[in-house]
């Protein structure tokens, strides 16, 4: 018999962050609202909008405040920022972000590159975040980057995940995120990573970040559900990539991940169509087809 699998699984939709903060061209505020809004109507639980982080590391989100201030809230979605900082952090509350998101990582090499840190002075410098999150009320979520690998170090194994998880946890964090940030991961590495971050932190809050630069996201979502994992982030259109990790493509696209779990019979809450327009919306800004096998055949379909 094989494992079951979760009835139901909540996609955070992290296409206006992680997609879009690696484009060169700088994307007008108007359309990262707009970009927002229709997600917001495809009924995502969590949609990660933007980041509060410095603009000279990463001019493409310098327009932060303004995407926050004039995004149309659905009520019930969880709408979150990243804020590596106090001055992230300030710039969140102020926002009303319902969730701030620190994010660390599970190599050295690549906290440094990243976030021009250790991965000691990074939890140092979230000490303080943390706590004013929850003083806020703030939902308080832990990134890990390169939990699979990274391009400046190589591999990274399960145990040094596990040691950022239970720093990560002893912050208080709500959710943490195991991410590929390079897309190395394959199924049976991404099985032994969550299983070892879930003997030190409940599954149920334990998120799979895959980035699909070798095709192997909607494989690893499948393993790491054959787990219990039933939180995945995944970008429309598959856009984006990291600004500190070259040749990284964008995350598993929404559409492909939606399409899979319907077919699953997995309970999302999501619309698909709606995903494959705003997916169609965001591409045809950009200048070119969207990277989602599922959401340029339903287009494809629809046109025919
Ligand atoms: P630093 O240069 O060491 O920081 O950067 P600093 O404190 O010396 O500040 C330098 C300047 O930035 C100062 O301005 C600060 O005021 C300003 P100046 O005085 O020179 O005019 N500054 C800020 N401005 C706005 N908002 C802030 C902020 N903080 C400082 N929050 C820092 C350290 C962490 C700030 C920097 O490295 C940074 O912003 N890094 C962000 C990198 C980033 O956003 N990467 C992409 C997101 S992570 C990711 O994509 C991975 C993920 O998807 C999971 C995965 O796939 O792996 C989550
Ligand atoms: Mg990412």
């Amino acid at each position: 018999m094989p494992p079951a699998l979760p009835r139901k699984v909540k996609v955070v939709e992290v296409g206006p962050r992680d997609g879009l903060q690696n484009e060169k061209t700088l994307i007008p505020a108007a359309v990262k609202i707009d970009l927002v809004d229709r997600l917001s109507d495809c009924g995502f639980a969590n949609i990660e909008a933007t980041s509060f982080v410095s603009p000279k590391w990463v001019p493409q989100m310098a327009d932060a405040a303004e995407v926050m201030e004039k995004i149309r809230r659905r009520p019930g979605t969880i709408y979150s920022v990243l804020a590596p900082n106090m001055k992230g952090f300030e710039g969140a509350l102020a926002a009303k972000a319902d969730e701030v998101v620190i994010f660390g990582a599970a190599s050295e090499a690549f906290s440094q590159k990243n976030i021009n840190c250790s991965i000691a002075e990074s939890i140092a410098r979230f000490e303080p975040v943390a706590r004013a999150a929850k003083d806020s009320g703030l939902r308080l979520r832990g990134s890990i980057s390169c939990a699979l690998g990274c391009p400046y170090q190589g591999e990274v194994g399960p145990e040094a995940v596990v040691d950022v998880v239970q720093r990560l946890a002893a912050l208080g964090c709500d959710e943490i995120d195991v991410a590929d940030t390079i897309g190395v991961g394959t199924p049976n590495r991404v099985r032994a990573v969550m299983e070892a971050a879930a003997r030190v932190f409940p599954l149920k809050r334990i998120s799979g970040h895959f980035h699909d630069t070798y095709g192997q996201a909607l494989a690893n979502i499948y393993a790491a559900m054959e787990v219990g994992v039933s939180i995945f982030h995944s970008s429309v259109a598959g856009l984006g990539g990291c600004p500190y990790a070259k040749g990284a493509t964008g995350n598993v696209a929404t559409e492909d991940v939606a399409y899979m779990l319907h077919g699953l019979g997995v309970e999302t809450g999501l619309d698909l169509d709606r995903i494959v327009d705003a997916g169609q919306f965001i591409s045809a800004h950009l200048g070119r087809k969207p990277v989602s096998r599922a959401g340029n055949a339903i287009a494809a379909k629809r046109a025919a």
